[in-house]
């Protein structure tokens, strides 16, 4: 099963994705995670996107799809790919729909995660990641534990603040999501794949309304 998690910064793509490869030992793809993974590396593509990134602008169609063209041709997980993050423009949704389909692989569903911009200000400036293993934490509904050992991993770790998570970038990435990301709710409505669930409502709730959409 191969499936996209769509919505705007913070509505928790990357929560429930998570949520998904626990549960169905499926493969999160977060083009967001592959970009800083890059910057962090150093790479000469890591160096260039990295002043986009902060600004909160979309990278260039052609590296994004790069990144998921070689990892869709190097790997063949046995339970299929949650895309988290991408596609963001048409462009993309057409590169990714072509690559599944010279993979013989299908698109089997969309979830479109609903949530108002108050809510998602209120998330992402209040989110933290452990350095260690990327958990995600957050101030108001899931705080760093105070002895500073990730839930998750069980190591000691830093809980870090994204270079993009301040009130400026976060304008522009929410402009962004509307201008260029939010029209494939129409282009997957349009072809049958698309399911939308209520992102407001609690992770377990949402992992809930998940699991019946793929059902
Ligand atoms: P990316 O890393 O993809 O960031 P994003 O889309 O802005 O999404 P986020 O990771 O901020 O949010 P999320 O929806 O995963 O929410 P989360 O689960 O963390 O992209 C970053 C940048 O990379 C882009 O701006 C762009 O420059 C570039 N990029 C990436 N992909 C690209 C592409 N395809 N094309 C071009 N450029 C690309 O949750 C947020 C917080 O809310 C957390 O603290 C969490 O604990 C909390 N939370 C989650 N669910 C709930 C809930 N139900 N109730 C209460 N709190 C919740």
């Amino acid at each position: 099963m191969n499936i996209i998690l769509l919505g705007p910064p913070g509505a928790g793509k990357g929560t429930q994705a998570r949520r998904l490869v626990d549960e169905r030992g499926m493969v999160q793809l977060s083009t967001g995670d592959m970009l800083r993974a890059a910057r962090s590396s150093g790479t000469e593509m890591g160096q260039r996107v990295a002043a986009v990134m902060d600004r909160g602008e979309l990278v260039t169609d052609e590296i994004v799809i790069g990144l998921i063209r070689e990892q869709l041709t190097n790997d063949d997980p046995a339970n299929g790919y949650i895309f988290d993050g991408f596609p963001r423009t048409l462009a993309q949704a057409d590169a990714l729909g072509n690559l599944l389909a010279e993979l013989g692989e299908n698109l089997d569903r969309v979830i479109e995660m609903k949530v108002d911009d108050e809510a998602l200000v209120a998330r992402i400036t209040a989110r933290s990641t452990c350095s260690n293993c990327g958990e995600v934490y957050n101030d108001a509904t899931k705080p760093i534990p105070a002895d500073h050992v990730c839930t998750n991993c069980g190591q000691k770790a830093e809980f870090v603040r994204r270079a993009d998570d301040n009130a400026e970038s976060l304008k522009t990435r929410l402009l962004a999501y509307y201008k260029q990301t939010s029209p494939l709710v129409g282009y997957y409505y349009a072809r049958g794949d698309l399911s939308s669930v209520d992102g407001l409502a609690t992770m377990d709730e949402v992992g809930a309304q998940i699991r019946k959409a793929l059902a």
